[in-house]
């Protein structure tokens, strides 16, 4: 069987499209790149200690630490908090499996609780899974917005727990004028897709605590100590490469424009989505929030036929994700009974959405989804 995915750019709107925006950047990127082929800076040099510096201004916290991946800041970020075995940690399963495999990996119980209709946490549900075993809540900022963090860290306040933000989504994102990942532990993805991606993996912690952040950075390498050669831990393989810093810090910097894109690109969409019955928009910068904008989601019944209606016209969708995470056997998450998470599953479809989709583009999956929904109106 060929399991190679259509090539992007066999479609009218791709949902991505990283090789033009590896052209774009072309001159910048190959600088980058191979300065550190010519030097041999490949593994810890001064491209990553750079990169960290700028990404921790820009969250606004004292230290990042560049990670091997988004994984990696969750695993390390719950093990610096001292989550182990017989402890319990409260996220979602409206999330990637990673954030819960992270837990997992600790040896914790990952305690699951609903979302709200902004596919985030449902903070009112913290206090009936709280137990004498809870030890820390991850909280998950998904496509781009943040959860209620005021919510979450008065409730970890009063109860003594760690917060593990996963804020693989969210870079960018802030409520009440806090970045993400600048709450408590902060958790970053550089998966290429992200709004700030590598060219593979990549990720950091972000804390304002030193403990942290000499905690991850020592896990990174096997648990060395690299300033005197003593081992202080069995750790992982996984620093962030020098040579996907130096390229991330690249992209750093134009990163506020491609934020503000994405924002305009969603505005377009909210403005011409708004009133097709049956079909809901993500509602973007409410309240305290301002989104990063990593995904536009909409929500509709009749989600499948709509997106094999929009492949037909050539405009690339993603569904994430297809089914809860507790109906995969092999993750053994039992059968928790998350109404919204379930129903969510079926009915969420992101649309095209990144730094290089056009107006028109826009437009063009507005005009489709409107053609679909006037031959098809909602049941
Ligand atoms: C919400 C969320 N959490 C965690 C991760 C894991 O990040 P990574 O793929 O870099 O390990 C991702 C990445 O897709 C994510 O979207």
């Amino acid at each position: 069987m060929n399991n190679i995915p259509r090539r992007l750019d066999a479609y009218r709107v791709p949902f991505v499209k990283p090789k033009e925006h590896y052209l774009r950047l072309k001159p910048e990127i190959d600088g980058a790149f191979i300065g550190c082929l010519k030097n041999g800076d490949l593994i810890h040099r001064q491209q990553l200690l750079d990169f960290e510096k700028h990404l921790s201004a820009y969250v606004g916290t004292k230290y990042a630490i560049g990670l091997a991946s988004g994984y990696h800041a969750l695993l390390f970020g719950l093990m610096a908090a001292k989550v182990g075995p017989g402890d319990e940690v409260i996220t979602v399963a409206h999330t990637f499996a990673a954030s819960v495999s992270a837990i997992v990996h600790t040896g914790a119980k990952p305690v699951l609780i609903d979302v709200q209709d902004d596919f985030n946490m449902d903070v009112t549900q913290l206090k009936t899974a709280l137990s004498n075993r809870t030890k820390a809540i991850m909280p998950v900022h998904l496509n781009g917005r943040l959860c209620d963090m005021d919510q979450v860290m008065d409730f970890a306040d009063k109860h003594r727990l760690a917060v593990i933000e996963d804020a693989c989504q969210a870079l960018g994102a802030t409520h009440g004028g806090t970045m993400a990942g600048a709450f408590a532990t902060g958790c970053f993805s550089f998966y290429p897709f992200k709004s700030l991606g590598g060219f593979g993996d990549g990720g950091a912690l972000t804390t304002n605590d030193p403990d942290v952040a000499r905690f991850a950075t020592l896990m990174r390498y096997n648990g060395e100590d690299r300033a005197t050669g003593d081992f202080f831990y069995h750790g992982h393989t996984a620093l962030l490469d020098n040579v996907q810093a130096a390229v991330l810090d690249v992209k750093l910097r134009h990163f506020p424009a491609w934020l503000e894109h994405r924002r305009e690109i969603a505005a377009i969409y909210s403005k011409g989505l708004a009133g097709i019955p049956g079909l809901s928009t993500p509602r973007i910068d409410g309240g305290k929030n301002r989104d990063a904008c990593q995904n536009y989601v909409i929500r509709t019944v009749q989600r499948d036929s709509l997106r094999a209606h929009l492949t037909a016209a050539g405009i690339e969708t993603l569904v994430s994700w297809p089914k809860p995470l507790w109906e995969h056997a092999g993750l053994s998450l039992g059968k928790p009974n998350l109404p919204k998470t379930k129903a969510i599953c079926q009915e969420v479809l992101s649309l095209p959405l990144c730094a290089e989709t056009t107006h028109e583009e826009t437009q063009f999956v507005i005009d489709s989804i409107r053609s679909f929904t006037s031959q098809c109106p909602s049941p």
